[in-house]
């Protein structure tokens, strides 16, 4: 079943819990929420107190996404905040398999992320730990980018790499998703699809969503 994962970034930040419940009712499947540090990525958003915050709003399951340096430092208090899934960037995590194992004791799903430059080859040790892998589709920092058209060869790539394993791991794309080429993504082999501008700026969330998902039930 493939997911539609409404990305909080370009929700209105002084309303962020009215923002998730309006994403649910319009029919989001997760959350997604960017944790950027002024490091990593060259802005800063949301962290721990803030999502622990809102997990009161909402079950829908929390994918935090860090694009954040030596995120070992916060596994701990994203995990207890109530993430369900922890997303790390393989640029950004030395011990990448330490880091990730950690996340899993955490008793939660882990995720692994790929910058547009970071060839699919850099996932080849890690997969098997994987539960998720997130190919961004923009340059981190900002929401409301234009997606790179090179993703969906890089996405297939992925999928490929996937599929050689004995266990599943979602595959989910982040950055300038939009109507127009989520059936293109989809068809590449993506399962998990991050919408922030897209949907939060469209003036109809649920009529957004249901568009996304019929474009998704049609290519299956
Ligand atoms: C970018 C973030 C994305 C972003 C996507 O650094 O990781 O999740 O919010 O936003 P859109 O869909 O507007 O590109
Ligand atoms: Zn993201």
């Amino acid at each position: 079943m493939k997911k539609i994962a409404p990305s909080i970034l370009s929700a209105d930040f002084g309303r962020l819990a009215e923002e998730i419940k309006a994403v649910e009712a319009a029919g989001a499947d997760w959350i997604h929420i960017d944790v950027m540090d002024g490091h990593f990525v060259p802005n800063l958003t949301i962290g721990p107190a803030v999502v622990k915050a809102l997990r009161k709003t909402t079950a829908l399951p929390f994918d935090v996404h860090l694009m954040i340096e030596d995120p070992d430092r916060y596994i701990d208090a994203f995990a207890d905040a109530g993430s369900d899934f922890l997303t790390v960037h393989v640029e950004a995590a030395t011990h990448l398999n330490r880091t990730v194992n950690r996340i899993k004791e955490k008793g939660i799903k882990a995720g692994v992320s790929l910058n547009p430059a970071t060839p699919v080859s850099c996932l080849e040790e890690i997969l098997p730990e994987c539960d998720l892998v997130l190919v961004m589709t923009v340059n981190p920092g900002f929401g409301g980018q234009k997606f790179i058209a090179s993703s969906v060869s890089k996405i297939k790539r992925t999928r490929d790499m996937i599929a050689s394993l004995a266990q599943p791991v979602s595959l989910e794309v982040d950055g300038g998703i939009t109507l127009d080429n989520i059936e293109t993504v989809s068809a590449a082999g993506a399962d998990v699809f991050v919408a922030g501008a897209a949907v939060f700026g469209s003036g109809d969330y649920g009529k957004t969503i249901q568009a996304m998902k019929e474009k998704l039930t049609d290519k299956k």
